[in-house]
């Protein structure tokens, strides 16, 4: 399988055919999730939330985002690997950015990275692009300003909020982003962003009619249980499973069912 690259991600919009992202964050999941042929595999900050045990993505660091990275580069073959940008890793100015986004491309084997932010990111989006790194935009609900939005909320609500989002899509479009993550707006606001942008909307929250969807893999396989967003839909229940087999495995150790002879050397 050749590697996904961002034409094959501009080609699929222009077919009208749908983009899949999916997070993961080390090489079984990776793995999995490339040989499902996934396009995007978004190694997000949000394994502070589900990997790391974190209330929040804004304690995880560039150094973590770099290590998880290396993990699930070395087991992808095909898709599209997404370095997500750690909280104060870009804000702080383009040099700081441009930096930060070539680590995820020269030590962990990235090739490209996700950021959030609209209008006021796009001066450090463009500088990135100039540098020669793709940016995935991320707007709507952009879980690194939780304190400036005051809590995890759907965002576009009312006319203003639509139409600074708006903005912000173009924004970040004009500013060389090659496509843009979505996350928490009303359905009409992501079919209304998707039909005014020449660049791929990929969708977390935001309705069917962006050019792809996203979701965190923990979510989508049952193993994170501490919140689950509407947005979410469940495709496996694995940590009730990982749980049972576990329990298993106590209840025959200590009856002394395990180790049998077929495990025992002789
Ligand atoms: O960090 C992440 O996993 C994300 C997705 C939810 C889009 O940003």
């Amino acid at each position: 399988m050749p590697k996904t690259t961002i034409l094959d991600i501009y080609k699929k919009k222009a077919e009208g055919k749908k983009i899949t992202m999916l997070t993961a964050y080390d090489y079984p999941f990776a793995q999995i999730v490339d040989q499902a042929g996934i396009d995007m595999i978004l190694v997000g900050d949000s394994l502070g939330n589900v990997v790391q045990g974190v209330a929040n993505t804004l304690p995880v660091t560039m150094d973590e985002m770099i290590y998880h990275t290396k993990m699930v580069s070395r087991a992808v073959q095909s898709g599209m690997v997404v370095g997500d940008m750690p909280f104060l890793s870009y804000q702080t100015g383009s040099r700081d950015a441009i930096l930060n986004a070539g680590r995820f491309l020269k030590e962990a084997g990235a090739d490209c990275v996700k950021l959030e932010g609209g209008s006021q990111m796009a001066p450090v989006i463009r500088a990135i692009v100039d540098a020669g790194i793709p940016v995935v935009a991320h707007i709507g609900l952009t879980p690194q300003y939780i304190h400036m939005l005051g809590g995890f909320k759907v965002q576009g609500k009312d006319e203003a909020a639509r139409e600074k989002l708006l903005a912000d899509a173009h924004a970040v479009q004009d500013a060389g982003a090659f496509s843009v993550v979505i996350e928490a707006v009303p359905a009409s606001l992501g079919k209304e962003i998707t039909a005014a942008l020449r660049i791929p909307t990929i969708g977390i929250g935001a309705g069917p009619d962006c050019d792809g969807q996203v979701l965190v893999i923990h979510d989508l396989l049952g193993l994170f249980d501490r919140f689950t967003p509407k947005f979410v839909k469940r495709y496996a229940n694995l940590k009730e499973q990982a749980l049972s087999a576990v329990q298993q495995y106590k209840k025959e150790v200590e009856s002394e069912a395990f180790p049998g002879p077929e495990h025992s050397f002789k």
